[in-house]
This record gives C-alpha cells, sequence and structure tokens, in this order.
C-alpha cells in the first residue's frame, strides 16, 4: 500500500518516491511499470543483515513479474563502502550477462545504497539503479538526490558519481527490524532537514512526536527533492546546505574510525558544534542553540564524543573533499531554517568546537 510519494525532479529524468507499508512485496510490479524498458536480468544488492529478513519477498515479486533477479550479500557496516568490495560485484554482473537494460537494486542503508549505486553509475557506464532503503538516513536522505560512492582510508565519499534512481521504494514495514541505535541516527537527518529549511519539522522532531513516520519521511524527502533540483551537482551552493553538521561530523566519524560512531552520531556532534558556531558568527539565538542540543538529546543522539585524537580530526578535515585549498566550507544559521556558507573560520574557533564536543 502506498501511502505518499513524492516527485524528484532532476535533470531530464524525474523519478518517484513511494512510501508505503509492504511496498517491497510488490517491487517487481513497480519495475515493470517503469517508463524504461528493462531486460528480465537484473542484480538485488542487499545488505547482510537485511537479507534474511527482506529479501526474499523482493526476489519472489520480482520473479513474479517476470525478471530473473540474482542476489549479490555485501557484509554489513561501513567498511563496504570500499573499493575492495566494487570488483566482485561487477563481476558477477558481467558473469551473469547482466546487459545495458538490467538494473541494480538497492536494498539496505545508505552503505549498500552508495555502494550499489556507484556500481550502477560504472557498471558499462551506467544502468538503472533502484533504491530500496531500509533504514531511516537511507529513506529520510541517501536514497534520494543521485550520490553514490565509497570511502578511502584517507577520507569518506572520496571516490564516486552522480548517479540519480530511477526509483525509490521505501516500506516502512522494514524499520521494524531496525536496531533503535540506527533508527536514532537517521533521525539525526532529519533535525538536520529541520534545522537548515523547516522549523515546523524542526519543532516536531524536537517535541519527539515521531511515531507517524510516513509524514516525516515525505517531508524530509520534499526538502532535499527541493534543494536536488536547484543544484544538482552541488555547484551553486545549495546542495551544501545538507551538509549542516558534516565539517566537523565527518572528520569525527573518520577519525573515531569507521563504524566506532554511527554517521548520524557524528553527525549530531557537528550539528551542535556548527549550532554554537552560529551563536558566534551569524546570530542564531541562545535559545536556538538550546532547542537544537535539546532536540539532539529528545531523539538518543549524543552530544559530545570520547577518546578520539584531536590531531586526527584536524587531519580529517584537511581532506574533506569539499574543503578548497584546505578550506573548509561550514553550513551556518542566521535561525533555524535559515543557512548561510562560511569559509572564513579559523582555526580558532575550531579548537574551541573541539573543546566543546570532545571529552
Ligand atoms: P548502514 O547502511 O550501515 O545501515 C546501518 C546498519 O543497519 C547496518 O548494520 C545494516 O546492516 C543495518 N540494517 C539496515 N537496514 C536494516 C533493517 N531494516 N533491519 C535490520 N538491520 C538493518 O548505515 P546508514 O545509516 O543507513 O547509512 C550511512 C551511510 O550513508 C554512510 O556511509 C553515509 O556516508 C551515507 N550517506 C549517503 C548520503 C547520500 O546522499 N548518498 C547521504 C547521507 C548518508
Ligand atoms: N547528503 C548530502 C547530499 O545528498 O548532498
Amino acid at each position: 500500500m502506498t501511502l505518499c510519494e513524492v516527485k524528484v525532479e532532476v535533470g531530464n529524468s524525474p523519478y518517484m518516491v513511494r512510501i508505503g507499508k509492504e511496498s517491497l512485496s510488490w517491487i517487481g510490479v513497480q519495475l515493470r511499470d517503469l517508463d524504461i524498458p528493462l531486460t528480465r536480468r537484473v542484480i538485488v544488492v542487499a545488505d547482510a543483515n537485511v537479507v534474511d529478513h527482506h529479501s526474499e519477498k523482493v526476489m519472489l515479486s520480482l520473479d513474479q513479474a517476470g525478471f530473473e533477479p540474482i542476489l549479490w550479500k555485501v557484509p554489513s557496516g561501513e567498511g563496504s563502502k570500499s573499493i575492495g568490495q566494487l570488483e566482485p560485484i561487477l563481476s558477477f554482473m558481467a558473469k551473469h550477462r547482466i546487459d545495458r537494460s538490467g538494473a541494480v537494486i538497492a536494498l539496505g542503508g545508505g552503505v549498500t545504497g552508495d555502494l550499489a549505486g556507484f556500481v550502477a553509475a560504472i557498471y558499462l557506464r551506467g544502468i538503472a539503479l533502484i533504491q530500496a532503503p531500509t533504514t531511516l538516513l537511507a529513506m529520510v536522505d541517501s536514497s534520494v538526490g543521485g550520490k553514490t560512492g565509497v570511502n578511502l582510508r584517507e577520507g569518506k565519499n572520496l571516490v564516486g558519481s552522480f548517479h540519480q534512481p530511477s526509483l525509490v521504494v521505501v516500506d516502512l514495514i522494514t524499520l521494524q527490524t531496525l536496531p533503535p541505535r540506527e533508527l536514532a541516527a537517521g533521525m539525526a537527518e532529519v533535525i538536520k532537514h529541520g534545522c537548515i529549511a523547516d522549523r515546523k519539522l524542526f519543532d516536531k522532531v524536537a517535541a519527539g512526536q515521531t511515531e507517524d513516520l510516513a509524514p516525516i519521511i515525505q517531508r524530509n524527502v520534499e526538502i532535499k527533492a527541493e534543494v536536488v533540483k536547484i543544484d544538482p551537482f552541488e555547484t551553486n551552493g545549495r546542495r551544501a546546505t545538507l551538509n549542516f553538521g558534516h565539517t566537523l561530523g565527518h572528520a569525527i566519524e573518520n577519525a573515531a574510525g569507521y563504524g566506532s560512531l554511527l554517521h548520524g552520531e557524528a553527525v549530531a556532534i557537528g550539528m551542535r558544534a556548527a549550532a554554537h558556531l552560529s551563536k558566534k558568527k551569524c546570530g542564531l539565538s541562545g535559545e536556538e542553540v538550546g532547542a537544537i542540543e535539546a532536540a539532539i538529546k529528545v531523539n538518543n543522539l549524543p552530544l559530545t564524543a570520547s577518546g578520539i585524537s584531536r590531531e586526527t580530526i584536524r587531519a580529517a578535515m584537511k581532506l574533506d573533499k569539499k574543503a578548497k585549498s584546505g578550506v573548509n566550507r561550514w553550513v551556518l544559521l542566521p535561525k533555524i531554517g535559515q543557512t548561510v556558507l562560511r569559509e572564513d573560520i579559523k582555526s580558532e574557533d575550531v579548537e574551541e568546537l573541539l573543546d566543546l564536543v570532545l571529552t
């Protein structure tokens, strides 16, 4: 059953994000009904933790709709977003003769979506991609907008490509098996969207009113879709606003070692830091900083991190792919719901933020 949907209009190929219950059980029909003609052979690239719970209905539905799906299991965790994971998947696809009209179905969280999305972007110079996100983070953020890629030891997302999906199928049932810590991590991106674009959404999440997830996911996808429509390739500054909390967040995530802090947890700490910096640099009120901290806390996300070396964080910030000539770009908030980009943040300011968030 589809509960709501959002059209993402980017370039010449708009696509739908369908949010529903049990929607993975009819993913095959949804693929068959796409405007693009697909050949029979398609690959489902699935997170190992998701396979047991949710892949059977996907395979069955594809089979019943006349496809010949093959399954590839990706080990769970950020470590799978690596160059090393690409080759065996690409070889498996070639061995099974997936052709230019084939498709990759990414079944999992942001890790699987980014990895499988990149596979779809580079196999035969690009084939169709269907995102079937199974974490809240992937539903509200990573499955939409076309960023795909893998990490290098030197930093996150340093290799990748823009490759928009042809369809995004959000099945809320999958969240029933998601560990609570992962659900909380997804809320970090929801808070982020509220902070940068929608005070009402922010207030709702800050009040912990998150039981009815369908409208929350819908609003988040709308916000992301609006941004991506204006700035699909992150060239005019609009899409950069989605990185609120990420300048320090990515560095902390990287410095902690992939997997020790979840992406959303690192972003929560980064948002807290960016809120304090916003107060200092562009007039965010103390009350609003407090509201952002409270929203992070209410949603069971961390405000601080411990045991991470400052030196490693500084080094990771230098490698941020958004840094130009070593200068980091910060997304700051004059008020909740509005953003400015700043590149004039001094190392003393960063040290103050590290004093705040490192315990
Ligand atoms: P993830 O993909 O690692 O999934 C989190 C954990 O939940 C994993 O252990 C996974 O096995 C498990 N899991 C997933 N779905 C499950 C389910 N339904 N039931 C039980 N277990 C389940 O992490 P994530 O938070 O979804 O994504 C983080 C990644 O997304 C990061 O690599 C980040 O860089 C990326 N990201 C990308 C974009 C983008 O625009 N492409 C945006 C934001 C984040
Ligand atoms: N999550 C950031 C982006 O999609 O641009």
